[in-house]
């Protein structure tokens, strides 16, 4: 049930929290990617190195960015929308008590708030504290709020005595993970998603062809995030040069003919995501064998491809959502806005292929999501960007 899903998890400040690293191992072990954020207070019980390390990313403590200006000022929010659930383990009075009220003073009291996912809180603290009429009040308050409490356990406490207030087994907090996440609907659950990806050829010959450095990484993350969603995914796809996701329905074209004709096939999906790079040309003419340098003349004469996402945008069936993608070089927000409207699409997700850490090859990318009257950035892993991008349209 865990496999594949994103797990915020988070530590707070009491005895508990060294359990929290063993909680994040068994939640990698059920196959899910797991990102921390801690308390101040929790950093005096484990170190961030022991979370960083295991879950191989940098754990948030703060909600401003460690290093200034680093220009990573919503990462709260980029969580929020990131994560399929947020475990508090082990959940103090005190963050119960910021949970109950609203109060936002570090990274996790924040994260909790921008969540658009299930909030599993595991209060763990000494029995007297637990029967307190403020906890008492403050567990009613945030249940009534939707979040998800796992009760303590009782036996011997930190302090010496006996009572409620111990940290669940880690298999009992892993069980209730697994049933919250089975009972979450997505919000793409029963829709059907069509996704295309990578490049395409226009065949000269049998051996030449024109195409483009696209690998197909952006497009495939966009599936597995449609599907992580709950979508009924196809990902169309030209020559990929990663490993075709596991589980997604998968068609694989070469030119821009094929790939037209199979997305006519699917045209009645609820979504159509474009992410293809598409060939805006083909040769007039295929040779069918190799064309012999002696023969070969200096120039190939070439057409007009057609242009899927705007035969889509003509033929668009009625609530059917279209998102293309712009890769631009100069004027990004102008070109990709023009191809907004030119297309007929919703959104357009623009990038500019000069940008450091962006463009075909690589593993990251930073994209602007544009629609009719909203712009949004995303920067990131393509993974983690795909996910975002999909958490902000549909959820
Ligand atoms: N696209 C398409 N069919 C084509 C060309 C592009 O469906 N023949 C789609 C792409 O998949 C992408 C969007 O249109 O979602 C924009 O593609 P892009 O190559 O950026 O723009 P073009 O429309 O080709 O315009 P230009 O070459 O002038 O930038």
């Amino acid at each position: 049930m865990l496999s594949g899903k994103r797990i915020i998890l988070g530590v707070t400040g009491g005895i508990a929290a060294y359990k929290a690293a063993f909680l994040l191992r068994e939640f990698q072990k059920a196959g899910a990617e797991v990102r921390v954020t801690m308390t101040p207070s929790a950093t005096r019980f484990v170190g961030l190195e022991t979370f960083a390390s295991l879950s191989g990313h940098e754990v948030a403590v703060e909600i401003f960015p460690d290093k200034p200006n680093s220009g990573d000022w919503t990462r709260h929010i980029n969580w929020g929308e990131w994560a399929d659930l947020f475990v508090i383990a082990p959940c103090t009075a005190n963050t119960l008590a910021k949970i109950t009220t609203g109060i936002s003073d570090n990274m996790l009291t924040s994260t909790v708030l921008a969540a658009r996912c299930p909030v599993l809180l595991c209060p763990t603290m000494d029995g007297e504290m637990y029967d307190s009429p403020g906890v008492s009040r403050n567990l009613d308050k945030v249940k009534e709020f939707g979040y998800h409490i796992l009760e303590p356990e009782s036996g011997y406490l930190a302090s010496g005595l006996e009572g409620k207030g111990r940290l669940p087994e880690i298999d009992k907090i892993l069980e209730k993970a697994s049933e919250i996440i089975g009972s979450v609907k997505g919000p793409l659950e029963g829709k059907k998603v069509v996704v295309t990806a990578g490049p395409t050829r226009e065949h000269i010959d049998p051996v030449r062809f024109i195409s483009n450095p696209s690998s197909g990484k952006m497009g495939v993350a966009i599936a597995e995030a449609a599907q992580s969603l709950g979508a009924d995914v196809t990902l169309i796809h030209g020559p990929l040069s990663i490993a075709k996701p596991d589980g997604i329905h998968s068609v694989s074209i070469t030119s821009t003919g094929d790939l037209f004709e199979v997305v006519k096939e699917h045209a009645d999906a609820d979504v159509i995501i474009m992410a293809a790079a598409v060939s805006d040309f083909t040769p007039v003419e295929i040779h069918k064998n190799k064309v012999k340098k002696t023969d070969a003349v200096n120039s190939i004469e070439l057409e007009r491809t057609q242009d899927i996402l705007a035969w889509l945008g003509e033929h668009r069936k009625e609530g059917q959502m279209l998102i293309g993608f712009a890769m631009e070089t100069e004027n990004l927000i102008e070109n990709a806005t023009s191809k907004l409207e030119k297309k007929n699409a919703d959104y357009i997700i623009a990038n500019l292929l000069n940008d450091k850490e962006s463009g075909f090859e690589g593993d990251t990318n930073t994209v602007h999501l544009l629609s009719k009257d909203s712009d949004q950035k995303f920067q990131g892993t393509k993974k983690d960007i795909a996910i975002e991008i999909l958490n902000s349209i549909f959820r």
